[in-house]
């Protein structure tokens, strides 16, 4: 996006390098850090040209907002405009997987370049260790998309992370594997009625029992409120099918559930045991790892449509549209 070339030698930290990823950040590089969620891709967000650098090491269409990570709410309100329902919210839910949608600030510091022109902002409070002392230490607010490229899963390891940004990043911080493995609830509040652009790990039903009833964003393709609302943002190369219920000759099998229909060139368990919240925490991990060409493709058993399974469905809708 700059011309520049993106070359250079990725550093695997440790938490006990904690000081060094902090380093990294406060200089304008770009180092991706565990959240309870998913890995993020780590920019100062007041330094626009480390905000740039995110663009153009995920590939990604510049219309897309980021989302802007801090250390607790009272950093947030510095960002924005907090509002009743917002006080709320925050109050209940952060740290957490939970990201509001809210106009900035008067005097907000983060780089217009964050907001893809919009005069809003998405911020959260990760609820993971690492991720909050590295916050801590930068004393500066992060945006940081999910660290894959642009139109892939996001990744939930720093193996994943590895795999699709090695030498485009300057450092990766190992916390392990994601206990969450979905991306954070996106709501926005920049309207009268609170609206549900993207269902995440949070399940909507405990935002609306703490401030009523969400809208939901309608998933329009010409005019995205959330660009991760675009439909084929989620897409692994092989073709998916849903609601599978038997499997066709050289189809790898994403099962849910002890009983397996036969037949599957290969069978990985999103959860034996039926349980959603396991199964979206291994979600994008699995789906990388039947997303191989000796494949035919890859069917996946139907995902009840209730809590964790709206989110899971969501994704699962967005990875078979191509
Ligand atoms: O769990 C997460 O949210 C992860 C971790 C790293 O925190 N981050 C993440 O960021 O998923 P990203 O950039 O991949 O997704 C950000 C979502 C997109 O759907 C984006 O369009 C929406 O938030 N978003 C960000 N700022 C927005 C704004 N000002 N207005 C509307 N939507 C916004
Ligand atoms: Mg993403």
């Amino acid at each position: 996006m700059t011309g520049e070339p993106i070359s250079t030698v990725t550093e695997r930290l440790t938490p006990a390098d904690l000081d060094r990823a902090a380093a990294l950040l406060r200089a304008g590089s770009l180092v991706s850090f565990p959240t309870e969620t998913v890995y993020g891709l780590g920019a100062d967000a007041t330094n626009d040209r480390a905000v740039a650098a995110v663009f153009a090491a995920k590939e990604r269409p510049r219309f897309n907002p980021l989302i802007v990570h801090v250390a607790d709410s009272a950093a947030a309100r510095r960002l924005v405009r907090f509002d009743a329902r917002a006080e709320r919210l925050a109050e209940r839910f952060w740290p957490g997987p939970l990201t509001l949608v809210l106009p900035r600030a008067e005097r907000c510091p983060v780089a217009l370049l964050a907001s893809a022109g919009l005069d809003s902002l998405a911020v959260r409070v990760p609820a993971h260790p690492l991720a909050e002392a590295l916050l801590r230490a930068v004393g500066r607010p992060i945006a940081a998309p999910s660290a894959n490229r642009s139109g892939r899963v996001s990744p939930t390891t720093a193996a994943h992370v590895l795999a699709e940004l090695d030498g485009r990043i300057a450092a990766v911080l190992d916390g392990g594997p994601c206990p969450i493995g979905l991306e954070s609830t996106v709501i926005d509040l920049t309207t009268q009625a609170a609206t549900l652009l993207r269902p995440g790990g949070l399940v909507a039903e405990a935002i609306e029992a703490t401030i009523g009833p969400l809208a939901r964003a309608a998933p329009d393709e010409n005019a995205p409120r959330s660009p991760g609302m675009l439909a084929s943002h989620y897409a692994p190369a092989l073709p998916l099918r849903l609601e599978a219920r038997a499997v066709r000759p050289g189809e790898a099998l994403l099962a849910f559930g002890p009983a397996v229909p036969p037949g599957a060139a290969a069978v990985h368990w999103l959860s034996r045991s039926g349980d959603l919240a396991e199964a979206a925490a291994r979600l994008f991990a699995e789906l990388r790892a039947v997303d191989r060409p000796e494949f035919g493709g890859i069917a996946v058993m139907p995902i009840p449509e209730h809590g964790l399974g709206l989110a899971i469905n969501d994704r699962l809708r967005r990875a078979a549209t191509r």
